[in-house]
């Protein structure tokens, strides 16, 4: 062995034993893009080797994504948006899509594709059956697809489901008497079926805070993991969080169909920290308190005990996605829009009191609000400006139970204006508002509400003046 080869062993074998006590076993994150400013995806990837994350769901199979992936070992699940099931259903377009987005990446200092995720969630009852019929078919092809490109005993297809595609009956309501639900029971079966075949796992995705929100009724304490005065007993086993009996009632289900073995992935589970009176860092910091010792310890649940694969979602905020289900939808990063941390969080689970590693080198544009006018004296137009700025920005942070619910309205129209001008990379004319706004550069933050400053994408690079972006182009060259 010559000195650096030997020099070079040492070093791999450093860095593997650093990078696997960087976190729990196997913890994931999802990192979706819906946002009006991505961080550089070489600067996410950078994030996610810093905090010892070693798995990644994606939302599709962007290329710059994909690139970004290349070489760094983490596993990956890609991702078929639900608008291409219906294509996927003809074999030879999921041909295609596994030649050009799995086996294009199949290669030494490729991308590591453990998974493919065929659609996502694409039973929800607010689809109206869009999908019903195309999911099962789509997921066989691409799964066909896999193994016909000998890359499928390695690479599985799989469905990410919302948690409603079960349920335990009212006049039984216990995780032992789990069932998937009777309108999608044919479908599910030949999905359960086909996974068992390739043994590929079944994805479900859980979210605590949901039962929460959606049910004023729900207690509290049993979205967490802190225990509760009274437990549900389901055959002597006691249950103290919703996690748990709805881990076990996919496992009763599964049981149900003759696959009480099959392996569950948990393709999405975390808490959102804005939008709602149950969504804030307080909340999101208790619930992964909770969780993560948990699934470091591979504490598993009552009926399947050990390590469960587990992806937490998700990795950033997105300020684009659609806040139909509430509020909350663009507040589930455990890092900000920019990449820093929120609140303290030690994936190792042992519960160090230290933040993760924030995104390096994040560019933001200049440190320039956009606010009210106080000179304004015609108000007539004020409210229309407003909710213009808010249909094209996120707003979100001004609703009930948010960082920044409290403010006047001259407060409220300034967070408007501003989170507007920054959406617009604070061009010129995006401050005006038929006369009601105007630049500031005071940071008009106010006790706990952010005015925040956008991050500088390759987009708004183009409004640097011309050496600046000659600057900005060579330094990129020396990267
Ligand atoms: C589902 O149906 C409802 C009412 O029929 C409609 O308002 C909604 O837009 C539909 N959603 C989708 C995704 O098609
Ligand atoms: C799905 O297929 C079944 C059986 O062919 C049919 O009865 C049902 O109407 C279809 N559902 C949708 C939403 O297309
Ligand atoms: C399921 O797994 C358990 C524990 O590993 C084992 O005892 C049992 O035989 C398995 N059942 C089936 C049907 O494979
Ligand atoms: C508001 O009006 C006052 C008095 O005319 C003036 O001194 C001040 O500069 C104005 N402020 C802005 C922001 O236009
Ligand atoms: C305020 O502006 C509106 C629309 O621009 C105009 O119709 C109205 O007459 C103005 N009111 C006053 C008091 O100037
Ligand atoms: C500010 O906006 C929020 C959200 O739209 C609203 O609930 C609140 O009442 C507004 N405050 C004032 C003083 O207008
Ligand atoms: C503005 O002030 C807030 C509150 O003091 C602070 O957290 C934030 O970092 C400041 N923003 C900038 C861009 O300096
Ligand atoms: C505001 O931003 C600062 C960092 O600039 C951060 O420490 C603080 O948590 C943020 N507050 C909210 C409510 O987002």
């Amino acid at each position: 062995m010559s000195r650096n080869s030997l020099l070079f062993s040492l070093l791999f074998v450093f860095v593997r034993i650093w990078s696997n006590g960087g976190g729990v076993e196997g913890l994931g994150v999802n990192w979706g893009t819906q946002a009006t400013h991505k961080l550089p995806p070489k600067v996410v990837v950078q994030m996610l080797k810093d905090n010892g994350i070693t798995k990644v769901k994606l939302f599709d199979a962007d290329a710059s994504t994909m690139s970004a992936l290349a070489g760094s070992n983490i596993e990956v699940m890609v991702a078929i948006p639900n608008d291409q099931l219906e294509a996927m259903n003809e074999r030879k377009q999921a041909q295609k899509w596994v030649k050009n987005n799995v086996v294009t990446y199949n290669f030494n200092g490729g991308v590591n594709i453990k998974y493919v995720a065929v659609g996502n969630e694409p039973f929800l009852a607010s689809y109206n059956n869009s999908f019903v019929n195309i999911t099962f078919p789509a997921l066989q092809n691409i799964q066909n697809a896999l193994n016909d490109a000998r890359v499928g005993d390695a690479i599985k297809a799989t469905v990410p489901l919302n948690a409603d595609v079960y349920y335990s009956p009212e006049d039984n309501p216990l995780p032992s008497a789990g069932r998937f639900r009777a309108d999608i029971n044919d479908q599910m079966t030949q999905i359960v079926q086909f996974l068992n075949q390739n043994n590929a796992p079944f994805t479900v995705n859980i979210y605590p805070f949901l039962s929460l929100y959606s049910n004023s009724h729900f207690p509290v304490d049993y979205a967490f993991f802190d225990g509760v005065s009274n437990p549900i007993v389901d055959n002597g086993i006691q249950y103290t969080n919703v996690f748990d009996a709805n881990y076990d009632t996919l496992v009763s289900a599964l049981k149900g169909m003759g696959y009480g073995n099959m392996t569950i992935l948990v393709g999405e589970v975390g808490w959102p920290t804005e939008g709602d009176i149950n969504a804030n860092v307080n909340f999101a910091n208790r619930f992964y308190r909770g969780l993560l010792p948990r699934l470091a310890a591979n504490k598993g649940t009552p009926l399947r005990p050990g390590y469960i694969e587990v992806y937490l979602f998700g990795l950033l905020d997105e300020d684009l996605k659609s806040v139909a289900p509430g509020n909350f939808e663009r507040h589930w990063g455990i890092f900000r829009y920019d990449g820093q941390p929120k609140f303290p969080m030690d994936l190792s689970g042992q519960l160090q009191d230290k933040y993760l590693v924030g995104a390096q080198n994040v560019q933001y544009l200049p440190k320039k609000w956009c606010m009210f006018n106080p000179n304004a004296t015609n108000l007539s137009k004020l409210a229309e400006n407003i909710n213009y700025a808010c249909t094209f920005a996120d707003c979100t942070a001004l609703g009930y139970g948010s960082s920044c619910n409290g403010l006047d309205a001259n407060g409220n129209a300034s967070y408007a204006f501003n989170m507007y001008f920054q959406v617009q990379n604070q061009g010129d004319l995006t401050c005006n508002f038929q006369g009601l706004a105007m630049v500031t550069d005071q940071n008009i933050s106010q006790a706990n509400c952010n005015f925040t400053i956008q991050i500088a994408t390759s987009s708004s690079m183009k409004l640097l003046p011309g050496g600046g972006l000659f600057l900005a182009a060579f330094i990129y060259l020396l990267l």
